[in-house]
């Protein structure tokens, strides 16, 4: 892990941003929380729950070949990603065997739940879909790709320090259909609201997907669909029993009966464990740089459960969940190193700003009544439909969120033996909208990797 370390250590995007090379215990909460270590030995500083993608009915998104080659080398297949490796420390024979029957395991769940047909345009314009995909918001957290143009004095690459949220290879994985009905509707398959739900139209999706996969024609029907896959009964099933071992579903949702296993953190001192950068086969591995490490070494340490006040927990909340929502004055330092913004954030109701991004009313605990901001954050109350850049949409965290910003959490901490509570921490019971902007100043830590990683897309 030492060569080539930092570029392929997880990018967790509330402490790139935050915390990069602090080595608090606040850092480590929310590392602890965001590469789900929580899911398996519970502990958690109460922040809402991160999960991987829901895996019942992935062979109807991505391809075999795709899945194999990223539970080979995640971090290789996908630098950034969150998912530790599974299936190191074994003989070479014995992973192969073990990934390919994972395989086989994975290709052969069906969807839980009805699936709804998604709904995709019939025309598909890649050019179209460039321009959505600078307008909307998607660059807020991922790249712009290369075609795109910044207006005339404004920031480079260079200036930027966080690290922008890594696509894999997109056209190994996705076709162009499944990755449009993905970005139309991802709430279903990746539940945690990490990757929010834009309130993409049938057009944006599918001239989106166009674009990002380079598609240039304008019948998606020509488009490649994902490669065929046989299902080996026989392998499956012993992927059945490798996945049952490995916890898998600690974070994922394979079936509609998954029963996740707690482990027991006793050795709190020493970074031994899935903190040692060597562990046991079969054991998660994450290539944690140094600095990630000793963050969460010294969460661990915390006596459980960790005293973090309700204004850290708010804090570290809308951190996990990218609210890219500061106050006023602080506005421009933001934008200056949020990754690559949106041209121009000028504009009147008359005249529509190219992609503005709408900023955040200064406490707006107690400007905002709860039912509307729920209706915010759930998604059908547009408060700015005139700006191009979508407000996400939290559907399943939205009540959560409320509770929080408005100071009427009545709900214990998740996190520390009850997931899936969906409960957010508690907070006072008093209007705190102001205490959202006690935000450390924005790129005082710059991050050690970005400058490592601008070539990525
Ligand atoms: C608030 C930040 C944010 C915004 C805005 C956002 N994304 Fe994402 N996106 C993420 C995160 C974080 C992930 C990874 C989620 C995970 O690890 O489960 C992700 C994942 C994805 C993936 C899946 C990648 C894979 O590995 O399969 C695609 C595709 C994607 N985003 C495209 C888009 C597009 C297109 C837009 C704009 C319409 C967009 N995103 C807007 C944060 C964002
Ligand atoms: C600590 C939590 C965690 C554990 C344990 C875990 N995963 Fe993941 N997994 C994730 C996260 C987070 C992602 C999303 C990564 C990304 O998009 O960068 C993911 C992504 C995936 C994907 C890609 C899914 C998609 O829709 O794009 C597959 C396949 C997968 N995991 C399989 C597995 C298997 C099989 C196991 C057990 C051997 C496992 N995972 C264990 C967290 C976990
Ligand atoms: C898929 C479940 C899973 C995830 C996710 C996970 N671990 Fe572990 N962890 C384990 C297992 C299993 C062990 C070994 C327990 C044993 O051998 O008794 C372990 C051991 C440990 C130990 C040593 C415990 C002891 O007392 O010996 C520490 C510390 C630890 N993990 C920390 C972490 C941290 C920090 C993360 C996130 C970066 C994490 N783990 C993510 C399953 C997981």
């Amino acid at each position: 892990m030492a060569a080539g370390a930092v570029e392929a250590e997880p990018l967790v995007t509330g402490y790139e941003r935050f915390h990069v090379k602090a080595s608090s215990p606040e850092a480590g909460g929310s590392l602890y929380s965001e590469l789900g270590c929580a899911n398996c030995h519970y502990h958690g500083p109460g922040l809402p729950e991160r999960s991987g993608p829901v895996l019942a009915g992935i062979k109807d998104r991505a391809n075999g070949e795709w899945l194999a080659a990223f539970l080979d080398a995640p971090q290789q297949s996908k630098a950034g990603t969150m998912m530790p490796a599974l299936f190191e420390g074994l003989p070479d024979t014995e992973k192969a065997a073990q990934i390919e029957s994972v395989v086989h395991y994975l290709m052969s769940l069906k969807p839980v739940g009805k699936a709804a047909k998604p709904k995709v345009g019939k025309h598909a314009n890649a050019e179209r879909g460039s321009a959505r995909y600078h307008q909307v918001g998607c660059v807020a957290c991922h790249a712009p790709t290369p075609d795109f143009h910044p207006a005339a004095g404004a920031p480079k690459p260079e200036d930027f320090s966080s690290r922008p949220v890594p696509f894999p290879d997109l056209k190994a994985k996705y076709s162009l259909l499944s990755l449009a009905a993905f970005l139309g509707n991802p709430g279903p398959v990746r539940p945690d609201g990490r990757m929010p739900d834009l309130g993409l139209s049938e057009e944006d999706s599918l001239d989106i997907a166009s674009h990002l996969l380079d598609f240039r024609e304008s019948d998606p029907r020509e488009a490649a669909a994902l490669a065929p896959f046989t299902v080996n009964g026989e392998l499956a099933q012993k992927g059945a029993a490798v996945a049952a071992r490995l916890n898998c579903v600690a974070c994922h949702r394979l079936t509609a009966e998954d029963r996740p296993v707690a482990v027991e953190i006793k050795q709190r001192e020493q970074p031994v464990g899935c903190l040692s950068g060597t562990p046991a086969a079969n054991r998660p591995l994450y290539e944690l740089s140094e600095d990630q490490r000793a963050a969460l070494v010294a969460y661990v340490k915390l006596p459980e459960p960790p005293a973090f006040t309700a204004a850290q927990r708010t804090d570290l909340t809308l951190q996990a969940m990218n609210c890219p929502c500061v106050p006023r004055s602080r506005w421009m330092a933001w934008a200056v190193r949020m990754p690559r913004v949106i041209a121009s954030s000028r504009g009147t109701r008359a005249s529509p700003p190219p992609g503005g991004w709408p900023r955040c009313s200064k406490r707006i605990g107690r400007k905002l009544r709860p039912e509307w901001m729920t209706g915010v954050s759930r998604g059908p109350h547009r408060a700015r439909p005139y700006v191009l850049t979508r407000m996400p949409k939290y559907p399943t965290q939205a009540e959560g969120l409320t509770k929080l910003l408005t100071g009427d959490g009545s709900r214990e901490p998740s996190g520390d033996g009850h997931r899936r509570s969906g409960g957010l921490a508690p907070t006072r019971r008093r209007p705190r909208g102001h205490e959202l902007h006690h935000l450390p100043p924005v790129g005082d830590k710059p991050s050690s990797a970005f400058r490592r990683s601008t070539s990525a897309t």
